[in-house]
């Protein structure tokens, strides 16, 4: 019989996660199959405790259920943790342990695009939600140079980097931001600015040539960022990167060994259209 994995959420019906992962199984020859259900909020308990009896292997986590799912649990990692935030859990012979694969997974995406070294890097982080919480703490493990993170609202940045950023790193206004935006050889953007309307998140007048330019966002493929910043010289990449890769080290998790990620780089491509 074929092991199960999959995704809750509320709602999945939208997600792209069965194709790239049924595809990477099938690439590596395991017998594993991947599939989307859909849990209310008030089931998550009887969820996880039903997919715990059915033996999954495991399975992915979103909205709303990355934060409840934690008392569920049976250990949670220490990334997850720091993040606040469980996408990825293990089975165990039972037993169920929560980790986050959200910031590796991006940061690993990220990495193809960085020529230079990480003690060079001076990154700015704009966003201050749940993916800049995760983005935010495993950027800091890659020991870049700084980290300035911005937000619109100034207190949630703030306890981002009280939480999970270092003493060197710092809290800064957008418009500090834009006006330094020069310093900055990593912008990354969290922000859901740029998937519902054609705007930035901020100005980037004063962005330099050769900047790594990140957005999370897939949908639009080239959001306003992303193309303002091409215009002006950038490296970009979009939110493609940080779903496959997330995935992939989920994979990993449950299986011990690592996907095709450029495989599953072009189902999500051909499934995007
Ligand atoms: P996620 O968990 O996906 O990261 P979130 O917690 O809703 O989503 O965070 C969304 C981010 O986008 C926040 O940084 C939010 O800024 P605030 O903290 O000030 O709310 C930012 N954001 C969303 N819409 C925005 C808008 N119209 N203008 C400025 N920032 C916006």
């Amino acid at each position: 019989m074929r092991k199960k994995v999959g995704l809750i959420g509320y709602p999945v019906s939208h997600s792209m996660s069965p194709q790239m992962q049924n595809g990477a199984f099938e690439k590596a020859g395991l017998s594993y199959v991947y599939d989307k259900y859909e849990v209310h909020p008030d089931q998550l308990a009887e969820a996880v405790g039903d997919m715990r009896e059915k033996g999954f292997a495991g399975w992915n986590v979103t909205i709303p259920h990355k934060q409840a799912i934690m008392p569920y649990l049976d250990e949670i990692a220490e990334d997850a943790l720091k993040i606040g935030a469980v996408n990825t859990v293990v089975n165990e012979n039972g037993k169920l342990t929560g980790y986050n694969t959200d910031g590796a997974g991006f940061v690993k995406g990220l990495m193809r695009h960085v020529s230079f070294p990480m003690e060079e890097a001076k990154v700015l982080i704009i966003g201050a939600g749940g993916a800049s919480r995760a983005i935010s703490y495993a950027m800091g493990k890659e020991g870049p140079k700084t980290i300035a993170i911005t937000n619109r609202t100034m207190e949630k940045a703030q306890d981002i980097f009280s939480e999970c950023l270092r003493d060197q790193d710092q809290v800064i206004s957008l418009q500090e931001a834009e006006e330094r935006l020069t310093d900055f050889n990593i912008v990354i953007n969290t922000t859901s600015i740029g998937m519902k309307e054609d705007r930035l998140p901020l100005r980037v007048n004063h962005l330099k040539a050769g900047t790594v330019v990140s957005d999370i966002i897939y949908n639009p493929f080239k959001t306003a960022l992303l193309k303002e910043s091409e215009k002006r010289g950038a490296i970009i990449d979009n939110g493609v990167a940080m779903l496959v890769f997330q995935g992939a080290l989920s994979f990993e998790k449950w299986t011990g060994v690592a996907p095709d990620a450029s495989l599953m780089e072009k189902i999500v491509i051909e499934e995007l259209g």
